[in-house]
């Protein structure tokens, strides 16, 4: 695991393209600790982070690693309010404050483990780097994507080799994510499930994995201020006490969770 240095970085934004309803942010970061899959970075844009030159500036939005190769880190960005609205209208030649890679990632599979990567909305993020950490080692992953729309569906071009379902059925198979995730735990031979996304979802791909005894590891969402365990705003019940999503996740796993649904996250 790697550890970042408490100081936030100024860094230079490579560029940003369109992914559907998505953007992809790319950002140099040619010196940075190399993420671990599932790790974070806490984003703010250097300039007009704020509603204006009196007011206080916006907090940090916590990003998950998406892609991490030849010094650049890339970000999955969807424009959901102010702040990541700011971040999507980054261009090349700007510039942005980065604290990170921070928390704990994913664990990778053992050897005779089938990993199945399920992912739904701007949560795909995540299972894209660890696709590419699989791979370097030689290992394939199934991976299962859900999305509201056709338009969200098109960020399902960060991975490879997706099976994708949408709520109203316009790309993929029509339903539930975990309509897919059943028929590959029905599959012979040892799985382990990576998911994040919409904590309903979660707490779908929790409950199914927990009937089917599968393991799964679950990035959890929480809203964070801090990023690195100061402020305990990202407080998540698990069966062991409160945890810390920023440090003691955001991968947890999922037999540490009576529920993926977090108190304070809209669901
Ligand atoms: Fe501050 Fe987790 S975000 S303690």
């Amino acid at each position: 695991m790697s550890i970042a240095p408490l100081a936030r970085r100024r860094l230079a934004v490579t560029g940003s393209e369109e992914l559907g309803a998505y953007r992809v942010l790319r950002v140099a970061d040619p010196d940075g600790p190399p993420p671990q899959p599932g790790q974070f970075t806490m984003l703010a844009a250097a300039q007009r982070w704020g509603g204006g030159e009196d007011e206080r500036p916006y907090l940090p939005r916590a990003l998950s690693v998406a892609h991490h190769a030849d010094g650049e880190s890339h970000y999955l960005l969807e424009d959901v309010g102010p702040g990541t609205r700011r971040l999507c209208e980054l261009a090349r030649g700007d510039e942005v404050l980065a604290l990170g890679p921070l928390g704990r990632g994913f664990a990778t599979p053992a050897p005779r483990q089938r990993a199945i990567l399920v992912g739904g909305g701007v949560g795909i993020a995540p299972l894209a780097i660890l696709q590419d950490a699989l791979a370097l080692r030689g290992m394939k992953a199934v991976v299962l994507l859900g999305f509201r729309d056709g338009d969200r569906a098109r960020g399902a071009a960060l991975l490879r080799d997706a099976r994708v379902a949408t709520d109203d059925g316009s790309v993929g198979h029509r339903g539930l994510l975990t309509d897919l995730l059943a028929a590959e735990l029905a599959q012979s031979g040892e799985a382990v499930v990576y998911s994040c996304g919409p904590a309903a979802m979660l707490e779908a791909v929790r409950a199914l994995c927990a009937a089917r005894g599968v393991p799964a590891q679950l990035a959890l969402e929480a809203p964070m201020a801090c990023g690195f365990g100061a402020c305990f705003g990202c407080v998540v019940p698990t069966r062991d006490g409160y945890a810390r999503v920023c440090v003691d996740g955001p991968v947890f796993d999922a037999a540490a969770l009576e529920s993926a649904l977090v108190p304070g996250v809209g669901h």
